[in-house]
């Protein structure tokens, strides 16, 4: 059975063709045929195919095709279940196409660079997964990948918001994950605008591999929250409880620490 992925944040630069890129060639190097649905008028997909082709680095199983309209979305869906999987790329602002088609998926994908502007651009996709979940009855889920990550951002407010974010916004009733794997800023993923075609067909570099070694963990995690959900849900859950206890401390210890110190006389009174 076809699978129907779409990446979506609502603003632009997130990240988003990069991760279509990044599993498209994954999956095409596990021998499935991967159609690359470009619903972004920017058609960043188009440059990729033409740089790649111009330095003869087209992928095998990957093909291309443009719906920027409802009506050639409609068309593309009939074939789509020719494929094993079919990825949608979608445009870096909320648009109505963009919430139609998450009607015909079955998992959303939404990157998210460490900024409020991006968690605001994923807030948005979670609510537009939301709503298409509620019309058409079933569970499509919102998969939060962080991105672009840097060391010094990973020291950043924002970055360290992604997670309650996304905690708050499960508890208010989406269904939205935070993925464990992240992708690091590469220059591996820049190359892939260059002409490189996939990174899986790029020269084997201590780098590629790297970032091979990230990106099959990202394709894992996202395959088991499609065809095991219930594991995954149930790792996510040990997660949580494990970072909740981090917070709290052992047996709560370090509310008994605050506790202590509210006890303890002003600084001056010593
Ligand atoms: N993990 C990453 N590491 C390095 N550069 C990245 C990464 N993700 C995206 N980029 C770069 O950021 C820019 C925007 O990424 P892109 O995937 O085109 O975003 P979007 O499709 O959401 O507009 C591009 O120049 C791309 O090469
Ligand atoms: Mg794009």
């Amino acid at each position: 059975m076809t699978v129907r992925i779409a990446v979506v944040n609502g603003k632009g630069g997130a990240g988003k063709t990069t991760v279509v890129l990044l599993l498209a060639g994954e999956l095409a190097l596990k021998d499935k045929t991967v159609l690359l649905v470009d619903v972004d008028s920017g058609r960043n997909l188009a440059l990729w195919w033409s740089a790649a082709e111009a330095q003869s680095n087209l992928p095998a199983n990957i093909s291309v095709i443009y719906a920027t309209h409802q009506d050639a979305l409609e068309k593309t869906l009939l074939t789509a279940d020719d494929f094993d999987y079919v990825i949608f790329d979608t445009p870096g602002m909320g648009i109505p196409l963009t919430a139609s088609l998450l009607h015909h998926v079955d998992i959303v994908i939404t990157p998210v660079q460490p900024t409020l502007k991006e968690i605001e651009g994923a807030i948005w996709a979670a609510q537009v997964t939301g709503d298409a979940t509620d019309e058409t009855g079933r569970t499509i889920r919102t998969l939060v990948l962080r991105t672009r990550i840097t060391l010094t951002g990973r020291s950043t407010n924002a970055y360290r918001q992604i997670r309650p974010w996304a905690r708050n916004a499960r508890k208010a009733g989406f269904d939205i994950h935070l993925l464990q794997s992240e992708l690091m800023e590469r220059a591996a993923y820049k190359e892939l605008y260059n002409g490189a075609g996939t990174l899986q067909i790029m020269p084997l570099t201590e780098p590629v591999k790297k970032a091979r070694l990230e990106v099959q963990h990202l394709l894992d995690e996202v395959t088991l929250w499609l065809e095991n959900p219930d594991q995954a849900l149930e790792l996510e859950a040990t997660r949580e409880a494990e970072i909740e206890a981090r917070i709290l401390g052992p047996k709560g210890t370090n509310a008994v620490l605050t506790a202590d110190l509210n006890k303890a006389r002003p600084f001056h009174e010593r």
